[in-house]
């Protein structure tokens, strides 16, 4: 039989990025889209992990199934962390478009244009402890958008160790080098080793 994990996530661009991870392996991935019933999750925490495990929290509260939460974001230099754990609410409308030209804009008169994605996930099975896994990717906010693939703050990200913008990169090479990418790498080891 196929073993379920509930990605505590409504977010269609993370939740596509945990399937071609995990669909691989044998994994059945299901999403909070699966799961309408269940409350909104407010992130309060002040940290990527404190809001890791609200998520994973609120699922495993009401669903008996492995679940895993990841809370990430964008961090800037130049910006002292901004918008950090703020990330998806930066702009008024929330809107991947509208965070993308409100950093950009803030970031007009930064010289020092590095950044950093920062991930945190917290996966939690019901008969055990909750497990937390890090990853980060270093990069340079570009002064333009390239769209392409991905979602968020990909348009405006660059990564230096592939001379390319984020959003120009196929999922599989995204998984490959990103913070997600990064930390699954270290849960799907362990993984590999759960009964
Ligand atoms: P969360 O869903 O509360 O963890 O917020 C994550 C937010 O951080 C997203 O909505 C994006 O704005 C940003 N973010 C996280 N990971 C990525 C990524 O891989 N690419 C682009 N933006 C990301």
């Amino acid at each position: 039989m196929m073993k379920k994990i509930v990605i505590a996530s409504m977010n269609n661009g993370k939740i596509k990025e945990y399937k071609a991870m995990l669909e691989p392996l044998g994994f059945e991935i299901l999403s909070l889209h699966d799961f309408p019933d269940l409350p909104d999750v407010e992130e309060t925490g002040k940290t990527f992990l404190e809001n890791a495990l609200l998520k994973v929290q609120a699922v495993q509260d009401r669903i008996i199934m492995p679940v895993i939460a990841d809370d990430s974001g964008l961090v800037v230099d130049c910006l002292n962390g901004r918008p950090g754990v703020n990330s998806r609410r930066y702009s008024e409308s929330e809107k991947d478009e509208d965070n993308n030209m409100k950093l950009m804009k803030a970031m007009s008169a930064c010289q020092d244009r590095s950044a950093r994605f920062v991930c945190q996930i917290v996966y939690k099975r019901p008969d055990q402890a909750a497990k937390a896994y890090s990853g980060t990717l270093e990069g340079k906010i570009a002064t333009t958008p390239v769209i392409g693939n991905g979602f968020g703050y990909d348009p405006i990200f660059y990564v230096c160790e592939l001379n390319k913008m984020m959003s120009e990169l196929t999922i599989e090479e995204k998984n490959r080098i990103s913070h997600r990418g990064k930390a699954m790498a270290k849960l799907m080891e362990d993984l590999s080793h759960d009964g």
